[in-house]
């Protein structure tokens, strides 16, 4: 499989290294916009790629020339937020850049699957597949829905793999803790709790991004992992449910909320529709919350380009 990651910062390069590390991939391209960068992390990969005695095909360049024919397009490149700002406080500068690359990516790159990383990540995901009318899903909450998992875990000393459970919605402040589906031994939540509040998981999961950003300027090993595993069940057909937004059609424009969904190498069926009736309302609602933000943002967006 050949995978473009366009753009080679902090999580471009945390999830460029565990993904071709793991032998998912047996070409690579890396693309940045700074001078230099993607071809150093060229050399540092060819490195640890000697070490673990796997061939992949590496390249690192400053030219989108380069980025042809890949089968996946993972986009981290844009500006991330800083301590105190709302990923959705980054829409116009990096809706910019997604116009941009929706121009240049899939004339190079026919029946490419594009994979949005960079933030706010489910409008960007909706935005770049608006402009480049190409299959475009976003990485959505299948980060929140393991720190969830962690932190439940961690709280309640179990290990990680006895707890269950989705998050879904937007990425991000309005995320929505699907809580018939979170299970510890099997067990429903409430059952298990022992006075541990789903408000302290909910609060958890919402701000400790943030407070990883203030200490160490980005988040890079969670999501870069996650993001690895999200594309290893595709390129391996794997078949995992998780909480990715994938494109939905609502008053007319493309938006982009995770469901827990079966992801291979063909993306779905969802199981929206297996949700009880009290979570599939709150999902509606995020459609909308989503799209009433996305659309005031793209409208703004369309003025001034
Ligand atoms: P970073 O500043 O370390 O890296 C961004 C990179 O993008 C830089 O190397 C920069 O040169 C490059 N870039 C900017 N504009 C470009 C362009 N037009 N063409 C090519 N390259 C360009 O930031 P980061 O911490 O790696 O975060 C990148 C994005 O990913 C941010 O929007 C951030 O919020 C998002 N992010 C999302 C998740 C998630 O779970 N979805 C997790 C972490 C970060
Ligand atoms: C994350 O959740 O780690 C990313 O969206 C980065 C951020 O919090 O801005």
């Amino acid at each position: 499989v050949k995978v473009a990651f366009i753009g080679i910062g902090k999580i471009g390069q945390t999830i460029a290294y565990s993904t071709i590390l793991d032998g998912l991939v047996s070409e690579a391209i890396l693309y940045d916009i700074i001078p230099e960068l993607p071809e150093k992390f060229e050399h540092e990969l060819r490195h640890a790629l000697a070490s673990r005695g796997i061939s992949t095909e590496v390249i690192g360049t400053n030219s989108l020339d380069d980025v042809n024919n890949a089968d996946i397009i993972i986009i981290t490149a844009g500006k991330p937020r800083k301590a105190g700002m709302s990923r959705r406080d980054l829409f116009v500068d990096n809706a910019k850049i997604m116009i941009d690359f929706a121009n240049k990516l899939p004339p190079r790159n026919p029946g490419a699957l594009y994979i949005m990383v960079t933030n706010p990540v489910d409008m960007m995901a909706s935005v770049f597949m608006r402009f480049s009318k190409q299959y475009t899903i976003s990485t959505g909450d299948q980060v929140e829905t393991m720190r969830l998992r962690s932190y439940i875990a961690k709280r309640l000393k179990v290990p990680v793999n006895r707890v269950t459970g989705y998050v879904g919605g937007e990425h991000g402040e309005d995320a929505v803790v699907l809580w018939s589906t979170v299970k510890v031994n099997g067990k429903p939540f409430e059952e298990v709790a022992k006075g541990l509040t789903k408000e302290e998981v909910e609060n958890y999961v919402k701000s400790i991004p943030g407070e990883i950003i203030r200490v160490m300027g980005g988040t890079t090993w969670g999501p870069g992992t996650i993001i690895k595993d999200i594309v290893r069940s595709i390129v391996l057909n794997e078949g995992r449910v998780m909480s990715i937004a994938t494109p939905r059609v609502y008053e007319g424009e493309i938006v982009h909320i995770s469901v827990p969904i079966v992801v291979g190498a063909d993306i779905g069926p969802s199981l929206e529709a297996a949700l009880p009736e009290a979570d599939r309302q709150r999902l509606n609602k995020a459609v909308e919350d989503f799209y009433r933000v996305y659309k005031e943002n793209l409208d703004h967006l369309l003025q001034t380009i």
